[in-house]
């Protein structure tokens, strides 16, 4: 069966779907790999780096989607100037990362053609399917990436330094929204030896804020966990939202860089910073905004823009994960690999094993249903 990679084409996309160390895995479950000449090479990952593991470079799209099985991208596709990609995708399985609800146009070009396609974005949060999470591995990288970025707009240092010229005060970070990003977002500012606070609606993520050493802020609520049955954050109540508020006031006005993570599945990110709350910030400070794809923590906030606002900047930033590109490709690779390894049988892909959750959940198209097994 014929994988191909093809390389990213969409703007600022820096990442590549497969990297080189995982061609030989591809390769023992029976997958011939096709990479597009230069696909890698925003992730330093060479054509020569392929070649040594196995793959073979080929043009786009003369060989390289010629009889494809399987081709595996990190964006959507796009019709961009002279190149269609729709065009080449007939009679594929599509592993990319979609968001359906927001790009409809892509997805019904997508459901027209006669292919299957797996949205990447939807692998199921369940232990088992852990190591195929691209949503976690990219926003693993994106929170520690946020906090450097917010680093070098800071004009003031990081940790507390002890200096014969005098003390060097450290700087006071607020994450809000503990999840993945979160997390790594408090772990790296600790690390640069900052004084972290941080913030989530769900109480269970306390502990996980605590042992990273960085302080909880609490917001009372009445024993309800902010958490749905699936672990995710709930909409909370108005009396919950105006206490939230108020408390989260208050820290603002103590800090000097906030990072904003937090998102509710389905829906527009919540707006939890005002432009008063900002008025009380102090001069110089930075909010970094990763939600600012789906719409926005803060109320300033513009996407792939930095915004000034009274000597503060809002930052939101566009594909925090492709700047770290030689990572982030490598963690979605790997996650890609588990998951065609997951559907093996004797250790060899014949077919996905469609009675598998982790495969029913991920598959939004299904046009095909006897992918033909061509070779290349
Ligand atoms: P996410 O990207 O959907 O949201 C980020 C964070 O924002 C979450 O922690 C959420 O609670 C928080 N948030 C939402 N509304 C908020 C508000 N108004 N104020 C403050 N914070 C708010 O979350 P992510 O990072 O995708 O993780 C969600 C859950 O899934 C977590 O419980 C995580 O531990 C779990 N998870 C499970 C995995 C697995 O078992 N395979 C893999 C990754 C995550």
């Amino acid at each position: 069966m014929k994988l191909v990679v093809p390389s990213e084409i969409t703007a600022g996309e820096r990442r590549v779907s497969i990297t080189p160390d995982c061609v030989p895995a591809l390769l023992k479950m029976g997958f011939d790999v096709f990479v597009e000449k230069d696909a890698g090479i925003k992730s330093s990952y060479t054509d020569d780096h392929y070649k040594k593991s196995g793959a073979k470079i080929c043009l786009r799209p003369k060989d390289l989607y010629n009889k494809a099985s399987i081709v595996v991208k990190i964006q959507r596709p796009i019709n961009f100037k002279n190149i269609n990609e729709y065009n080449f995708l007939k009679g594929c399985e599509l592993l990319t990362l979609l968001y359906e609800q927001k790009f409809t146009k892509e997805f019904n070009l997508l459901k027209k053609l006669k292919i299957n396609v797996f949205a990447l974005e939807k692998m199921p949060r369940i232990s088992r399917a852990q190591s195929m999470d691209v949503l976690s591995s990219q926003s693993n990288l994106a929170g520690y990436k946020a906090v450097i970025d917010a680093a070098s707009e800071f004009n003031k240092a990081f940790p507390l330094m002890m200096t014969s010229a005098g003390t060097v005060a450290p700087a006071k970070v607020l994450v809000i929204g503990a999840g993945v990003a979160g997390l790594q977002a408090i772990a790296t500012a600790k690390r640069l030896g900052s004084v972290v606070f941080a913030f989530d609606v769900r109480s269970s993520t306390k502990e996980q804020v605590e042992s990273l050493g960085a302080k909880f802020v609490e917001v009372e609520n009445d024993g309800d966990s902010g958490e749905t049955s699936a672990g995710y954050a709930k909409e909370m109540s108005k009396s919950y939202k105006k206490k939230q508020n108020v408390v989260l006031h208050e820290t603002l006005k103590k800090v000097d860089i906030v990072i904003t993570t937090a998102l509710i599945p389905g829906k527009d990110a919540p707006k939890l910073i005002s432009k008063k709350m900002l008025e009380s910030m102090k001069v110089g400070s930075i909010v970094m905004d990763l939600a600012s794809e789906f719409g926005g923590n803060c109320e300033l906030t513009k996407h792939g823009e930095t915004v000034d606002f009274k000597s503060k900047k809002i930052i939101g930033p566009k594909n925090l994960a492709s700047t770290v590109s030689q990572d982030s490709s490598r963690l979605f690779s790997k996650n890609v690999v588990n998951f065609l390894m997951n559907s093996c049988e004797s250790g060899k892909f014949k077919s996905f094993n469609w009675d598998d959750e982790v495969v029913k959940e991920t598959c939004v198209i299904r046009n095909l249903t006897n992918p033909k097994q061509r070779g290349p």
